[in-house]
């Protein structure tokens, strides 16, 4: 316990500074959430959700697991999604990869590990998917980060065809599902522009990443 002391130390101190920026910020909060966005990132620690977008506790839903795949049969990532939507009624739902990530790495180099394998798997049937487009990049790494984008993308495509998403956008809700990717490089997050706010852009972006 004593190891992780300084731990507790930076938690007060943390909240402390919130505190006197905000009085009863804690207490209030306490009360609900109510955050406009669900974040659906990768586990890796350099990319921290609400740190790099600038928002504080209460102001985005988190989802996170390596690699940042949304996998259709994931109930842990899809009751996540289902209380986001459905609950607390988020606008935004963004799926937010990162370029040099280990886990596309690792599927890409078909490198074993083991349970996690199985895992990845599904960025290795993405790969094989896209072959073409992947060996047309002569370097290596660009190739790797072009499978990060198309994970995103397939991410995308698999939030837009959650029987929730397409629930909601049945009773008329604005829901938009957005793409992005981070660079660990410069702290800077791109938009792949691959938003999808209705039922006719999913089909649509369906066509494009099969
Ligand atoms: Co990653």
């Amino acid at each position: 316990m004593r190891d992780l002391e300084h731990l507790f130390k930076q938690n007060r101190e943390w909240a402390e500074s919130i505190s006197q920026a905000q009085p009863g910020f804690f207490s209030q909060l306490s009360e609900q959430q109510a955050p406009e966005y669900l974040w659906i990132g990768c586990a890796d620690s350099r990319v921290p959700a609400n740190e790099i977008v600038g928002l504080l506790p209460g102001e985005l839903f988190v989802h996170r697991n390596v690699a940042n795949l949304v996998i259709h049969t994931d109930f842990n990532c899809l009751s996540v999604i289902e209380y986001a939507v459905s609950v607390l009624k988020v606008r935004h739902i963004i799926v937010c990869g990162h370029y040099g990530c280990g886990g596309v790495r690792t599927a890409f180099g078909g490198n074993r590990l083991g349970l996690i394998d199985n895992w990845l798997r599904h960025i290795r049937d993405l790969q094989e998917r896209h072959r073409s487009e992947l060996d047309a990049i002569a370097d290596e790494e660009q190739r790797i980060d072009r499978l990060c984008e198309l994970n995103v993308i397939a991410g995308v495509r698999h939030v837009s065809q959650t029987t929730m998403v397409e629930s909601a956008w049945r009773e008329g809700r604005g829901l938009v599902v957005h793409g992005w990717i981070y660079s660990l490089k410069d702290g800077l997050i791109r938009d792949l522009k691959v938003d999808v706010a209705n039922q006719a852009a999913a089909d649509a972006l369906q066509g494009i990443t099969n």
